[in-house]
């Protein structure tokens, strides 16, 4: 995720820049860049890649002399990572420049309006699109072209601005998009997180949205949307630099794990319009959706379960035939893919060696390759045919959550997109389902706000041997994903079983404690799975129930129940999942593990 920080006051601002933007670095980048304002005109260095490239072409700050200045770390969104697409950006003569955190929604609109009026883009970014809005609407008071570039842009956006006419002011403004600004010993800075300015102050005042900071050397202003003071009050940090990073959370898999409700909407907003999904950005005319006969979606390990998935979805909803396979079988099995078949390849990194190699081996059968992709300019990213990206950000822990969240939300766009194309869908359907994917974010949130219940009942289960889980249809989909994230931070043996299999061998292996964590959440299987949880029972095993507030028999039929708010029946994964996160994330924890790094394990698997 994209990391801010500003400066400005009596010290040397480049750096205090490079020190803010190395404290941010465990956010995950692929460029950086400063600016710094130096007697007559504000310069800037950028590069792809590292810090350390930053450190060397500025010499630690030296070679960029002045006290007022922006830096940024990137996470490629719109456009791959590269020296141009590095922030900062800046207005046609550099008298203006910019730092942004965040995803402009309409960015192609503006874009489109000020080339129109003669403005020239260098880089392929949503932020550029900022410089030059504020520089079409500057006639000497930053914070009149501020507000009125405010009420243009929708999306999200944390930034800091640099007026070249107003060298001894730096101006912030957010929404959506985190920032924090604090008052230093000899200055003020500002900081899309709290490690990037520890070191300069610990007062620090957390910026609403809507609200615009003007900062000197000698202090700052708040102002709202209308140009009006606000009154804000500062409060004491006293986290150390490692909680810090970690927003407070314990870990960076509980922290990502809080970031979920954002990563989902973030997904799902930008492709949000006019009542119906926009996914231009795979370059497929409606006729191109509909020549599609069959999907054959490719991935490993929780991307994989997305695809399961997706199975249930797009044959359900969209009646298109699908089948899930992982990476590393499909590379090597000389794949049937006829005429008509789109390959979707899932992936967080998109550098996972066994789904890279399968996207190759479809596109040389001479199938269209999907990636539904979370690192943008990632080989998966550049290699497929068409593009959806997840808008969930850098993931730190090693066991994925909120990236699984974020593909769940691009398959259910994909599948209403074809299930509204082939007119299986109406529109007043699709406005009914699009009005509960918008409610999931909170719905989510309401869930993760449960953890203490499930923190009790985790403790319960630390000494476990063995845990199943089992559901039908798509609880089946959601099961496999809540035994790998036990399995893989809590080193229990789990597994996911499709509960009427149970009866075919598995069932053995229950025994008087064995614990098994049931999910059922589709009306039409309640009883089927009712049945299978007094299978289990009956031989001794300890059921968690995850289910809906309508499932009537839940209380009786299980010994412990969790309940989830009610949404669309094929939405249901994105909920189910919390409370098995949060278990996993539980057991570990009391067990000790290293939950964010568990062992032998990487976040990225490139090697087959
Ligand atoms: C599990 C997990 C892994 C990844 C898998 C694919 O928590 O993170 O199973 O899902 O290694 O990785 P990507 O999505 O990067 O291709």
């Amino acid at each position: 995720m994209c990391g801010i920080v500003g400066y400005i006051g009596k010290s040397q601002a480049a750096p205090i820049l490079l020190d803010g933007l190395a404290k941010l670095e465990y956010r995950g980048y692929d460029s950086a860049g400063i600016a710094v304002y130096d007697g007559q005109e504000i310069r800037k260095v950028k590069s792809r890649g590292r810090l350390k490239i930053l450190n060397e072409l500025t010499h630690g700050g030296e070679t960029l002399p002045g006290t007022v200045g922006i830096g940024h770390t990137r996470w490629a969104t719109h456009g791959s990572p590269s020296d141009i697409n590095a922030h900062p950006h800046h207005n046609k003569d550099g008298s203006i420049v910019v730092v942004h955190n965040g995803i402009i929604e309409n960015y192609l609109k503006l874009k489109k309006k000020l080339e129109g009026k003669n403005y020239k883009f260098v880089s392929e970014t949503d932020t550029e699109v900022i410089a030059h809005l504020l520089d079409e609407y500057y006639q000497g008071n930053p914070l009149q072209a501020i507000t009125k570039v405010m009420h243009r842009m929708e999306g999200s956006y944390a930034l800091g601005i640099l007026f070249g006419d107003h060298p001894d002011e730096l101006y912030a403004v957010r929404k959506d998009s985190p920032l924090i600004v604090g008052k230093t010993e000899d200055g003020c800075m500002i900081a899309s997180d709290v490690p990037a300015i520890l070191r300069y102050t610990r007062d620090v005042t957390f910026v609403e949205n809507g609200e615009i900071i003007r900062m000197t050397k000698e202090g700052m202003e708040f102002f709202n949307a209308d140009q009006e003071p606000v009154e804000k009050i500062s409060v004491h940090i006293d986290w150390d630099v490692k909680a810090a990073e970690k927003g407070g959370f314990e870990h960076f898999m509980l922290k990502e794990m809080y970031e979920q409700p954002r990563a989902v909407a973030d997904t799902f907003s930008p492709r949000l319009k006019e009542g119906g999904i926009d996914i231009g950005e795979l370059g497929m005319s409606t006729e191109e959706l509909l020549k599609v006969k069959k999907l054959v979606i490719v991935a490993c390990g929780s991307a994989y379960h997305a695809g399961v998935t997706a199975k249930y979805i797009f044959e359900g909803l969209a009646r298109i035939p699908t089948e899930t396979e992982l990476a590393s079988e499909f590379r090597y099995r000389n794949p049937i893919l006829e005429e008509g078949t789109l390959v979707a390849v899932i992936s967080q990194s998109g550098e996972t060696a066994d789904t890279l190699a399968a996207l190759r081996e479809a596109k040389s059968k001479g199938a269209r390759v999907l990636g539904i992709v979370n690192a943008v300019g990632s080989s998966i990213a550049r290699e497929a045919d068409s593009v959806m990206y997840t808008w969930a950000g850098p993931e730190i822990a090693v066991a994925t959550t909120k990236a699984y969240s974020a593909q769940l939300i691009a398959i259910y766009l994909l599948a209403m997109k074809f299930a509204f194309a082939k007119g299986i869908l109406t529109g007043e359907e699709l406005a009914g389902m699009l009005g509960d994917l918008k409610k999931l974010p909170v719905q989510i949130e309401m869930l993760l706000n449960n953890r203490e219940k499930i923190q009790r009942f985790a403790n319960r289960y630390l000494a476990a041997r063995d845990v199943y889980f089992i559901g039908r249809g798509i609880d089946y989909a959601i099961s496999m994903e809540g035994s790998l994230k036990l399995k893989e931070i809590s080193y229990i043996h789990s597994e996911a079983y499709a509960a009427g299999e149970l009866k075919h061998g598995t069932i053995s292996l229950i025994e008087e404690g064995t614990l098994v964590a049931a999910v059922s959440t589709q009306k039409e299987l309640y009883r089927k799975m009712i049945s299978n949880i007094t299978e289990v029972r009956t031989r001794g095993a300890f059921v968690l129930l995850v289910t809906n507030e309508d499932n009537t028999e839940a209380e009786k039929a299980a010994d412990y129940v969790i309940y989830l708010p009610e949404t669309n029946p094929y939405f249901t994964n994105s909920l189910a999942i919390i409370p098995l996160q949060l278990l996993s994330y539980y057991v570990a924890v009391g067990k000790g593990c290293d939950v964010d790094k568990p062992r032998n394990l990487a976040k990225s698997v490139t090697v087959e």
